[in-house]
């Protein structure tokens, strides 16, 4: 449209010895090589580990279908199953006839997050399932290939080595096989654990710094925004009260056409964002986390931040508005993209406005398509002794 035209036509390119003198190695620090395969995490809690866990290299996510069979006794034998499954993956200490132990012995910081689709709730209960836990409104540009889509179960494993995802897939499949079958996989990284200085914002196939303007989970107002509460005044109460301590998950398999998108000059990408390539900063200036100035105006009266761009267009006045994002790169069979992850309340009332503003106007949709959907609950998180959906199933 006008607004790519007017991007492409925008200054000349940066030259390259700039670029690369501000994303030079920093050669001066001493490679460190210390052992983190044997870091576990603990996966008891008010929540799942997973979430809000600091962010590993690997990610994978699984679904499954249930089989018909399947009824709410064999949902309530499977949990057993799985509760025992993430207790001793993530640990370390490998569950019950592991044929496999040494595997399961470093689990680099490995997580398994169990999430259920609407089937799976409607099987227990068709009264515990909020309104929410459906498919999502199509948006005009989604272009869903009808092989990422829904699912009735879902495992989300994390590790710092695809060892170890690779394992616990492979025990959770031996253990669900009997109940449900694989319906589908998407694996996704980060920048390998050790690459950057931890903390570091992750950056996306496109080169962009991605995961900057996010809810933290200090503070205050996270909770409402992400963790599913007994007592929610805003949304049916009642039918998610099982719910408490867990959250939705929105997960969007998104490709992007690298190819014509390494054709725009840096200005017209920087644009297509609002934020520089280099840092993450707003194009209004100071660093990663300064704020967008979303008034700021050029010498030509135009906005510094267009109209068009993605932030502009993704930021929400309301503040209940938000979500919790926490996307990976996918690249795999010839095809790029982002497994965009995000965490919320009420998918209904955070992810659906932002994408129908997204689906309306955002320059980043001339480079990417939406061809996956799924929402899940992601199950309450459990202490030793419980099962992982006991509170679904009492
Ligand atoms: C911000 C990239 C899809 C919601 C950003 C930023 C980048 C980015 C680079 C700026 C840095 C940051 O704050 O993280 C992408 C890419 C996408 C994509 C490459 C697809 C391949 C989506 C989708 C949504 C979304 C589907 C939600 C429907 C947001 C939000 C922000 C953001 C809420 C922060 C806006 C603010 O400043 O308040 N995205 N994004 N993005 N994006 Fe996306």
């Amino acid at each position: 449209g006008a607004g790519l035209g007017a991007v492409l036509g925008l200054g000349a390119a940066v030259g390259i010895p700039a670029i690369r003198a501000a994303i030079a190695p920093d050669r001066s620090a001493a490679a460190s090589a210390a052992a983190f395969g044997g870091e576990s995490l603990p996966c008891h809690g008010p929540h799942q580990a997973g979430v809000i866990t600091e962010p590993t290299t690997h990610v994978r996510f699984v679904a499954y279908r249930l089989k018909p069979t399947t009824d709410r006794a064999a949902i309530e034998r499977l949990f057993r199953i799985l509760t025992d499954d993430v207790e001793g993956l993530t640990s370390g200490d490998s569950p019950l006839a592991d044929p496999e132990p040494e595997l399961a012995a470093r689990p680099a910081r490995l997580t398994i997050t169990v999430g259920v689709g609407p089937d799976l709730v409607d099987r227990v209960g068709p009264g515990k399932r909020p309104e929410w836990l459906a498919p999502l409104p199509k948006f005009s540009k989604d272009r869903l290939a009808g092989t990422h889509d829904g699912g009735d179960l879902l495992f989300l494993i994390q590790a710092d080595d695809q060892l170890a995802v690779a394992h616990a897939a492979r025990m959770l499949q031996r253990d669900t096989r009997s109940f449900a079958d694989r319906h589908w996989e998407q694996q996704g990284f980060r920048t390998a654990r050790g690459s950057e200085k931890s903390g570091t914002t992750m950056r996306n196939l496109m080169g962009q710094v991605d995961g900057t303007v996010n809810p933290h989970p200090e503070d205050e107002d996270f909770a409402p925004l992400v963790w599913l509460g007994e007592a929610d005044p805003s949304s049916e109460a009642g039918s998610q009260a099982w719910l408490a301590g867990g959250t939705a998950l929105v997960l969007r398999r998104i490709r992007m056409e690298l190819d014509t998108w390494d054709q725009i000059d840096r200005p017209g990408r920087e644009q297509t964002i609002g934020r520089r390539l280099s840092d993450g900063a707003p194009l209004t200036g100071g660093t990663e986390h300064s704020p967008m100035d979303f008034d700021a105006k050029d010498e030509q009266g135009l906005p510094v931040i267009p109209s068009f761009a993605h932030s502009r267009r993704a930021h929400s006045e309301d503040p209940n508005e938000r979500i919790f994002r926490r996307a990976v790169n996918y690249d795999e069979g010839g095809e790029s993209g982002l497994l965009f992850a995000c965490y919320q309340r009420n998918p209904l009332r955070q992810f659906v406005p932002i994408q129908q503003r997204l689906d309306e106007l955002d320059l980043l949709n001339e480079w990417i398509t939406h061809t996956g959907s799924a929402v899940f609950a992601i199950l309450p998180g459990f202490s030793r002794g419980e099962i992982l959906g006991q509170s679904l199933l009492s």
